[in-house]
């Protein structure tokens, strides 16, 4: 049998899932810090947004997921989406225990222990907001601290479009931001990946504040958790969308050649 050419190899692969293209925000910090290991990126553009869906629903889907992104090698599964990670992190720690997984939760932590003025915004969506993972982050980490929570839906389709620079978006987005301005937050954190797209317009409104983005320390939880007895072979980075292919792969190019989605 003939051998196959290196790049082509199989060998053990970092997956990565979101509704959508939120998850590239987490996806381009992962290739920054671990530039060797081939990523396999989902996108449920079929199902998004998650926010609004029931938690049993959102987990049916990310299960599924989860067994793709396995079979086709992945070692690690990052879950880079907080409404995923809300759903289904603990149950799919129970259903795989041999696999590490990854989940994104509201960096509430680093806002609270930086906040000046003793308020931090979170803008988030309903999943997330009503889920343990961020109960618990609440209890653990804001005693003292006044946390304003503001579900934004809206946000996560502008991002997906692109359309954070229209006046209807730039609307909606100072409709959440500004009450946060207003009652002196002064540490946003953006708890859905889907927001770190929108960056440019929510510092327009509050020029002042620190965005707390928290794929930076994802990516090197997932450095962490690598098993060290696997080598990453070296293999193209993977795209799958459950929607429109050539538009996601237009506007994966886009992220991953200039970091933004338009
Ligand atoms: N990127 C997802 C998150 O971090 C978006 C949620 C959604 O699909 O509503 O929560």
């Amino acid at each position: 049998m003939a051998t196959p050419p290196p790049d082509l190899l199989p060998g053990p692969k970092i997956g990565v899932l979101d509704s959508g293209i939120g998850g590239l925000s987490v996806l381009r910090e992962i290739h920054r810090l671990l530039p060797h290991h081939p990523t396999l990126y989902y996108a449920d553009q079929a199902h998004l947004p998650y926010g609004p869906r029931p938690a049993a629903e959102t987990r049916g889907y990310v299960e599924a997921i989860t067994r793709f992104l396995l079979e086709r090698g992945a070692a690690v599964i990052v879950l880079a989406c907080n409404a995923a990670s809300a759903a289904s992190l603990y149950d799919l720690r129970e259903k795989y225990p041999t696999v590490p997984f990854v989940g994104m939760e509201p960096a509430v932590k680093p806002a609270a222990e930086a906040t000046k003025t003793g308020v931090v915004g979170v803008l988030t969506t309903r999943t997330t907001a009503n889920g343990h993972l961020y109960q618990r982050v609440l209890e653990r980490y804001a005693a003292g601290v006044q946390v304003l929570t503001q579900i934004a839906p809206e946000l996560v389709q502008i991002a997906e479009d692109g359309s954070q620079y229209t006046p209807e978006s730039r609307a909606i987005i100072r409709g959440y931001v500004q009450p946060l301005v207003n009652a002196n937050a002064d540490h946003i954190v953006l708890a859905c990946t889907h927001f770190p797209f929108l960056s440019d317009t929510i510092r327009e409104f509050a020029p002042n504040a620190t965005l707390v983005d928290p794929a930076p320390a994802v990516a090197r939880q997932v450095a962490r958790v690598w098993p060290p007895a696997l080598r990453p072979h070296p293999a193209p980075h993977e795209y799958f969308t459950s929607g429109d292919k050539d538009r996601f792969a237009a506007v994966v190019r886009r992220v991953m050649e200039s970091g933004n989605t338009r």
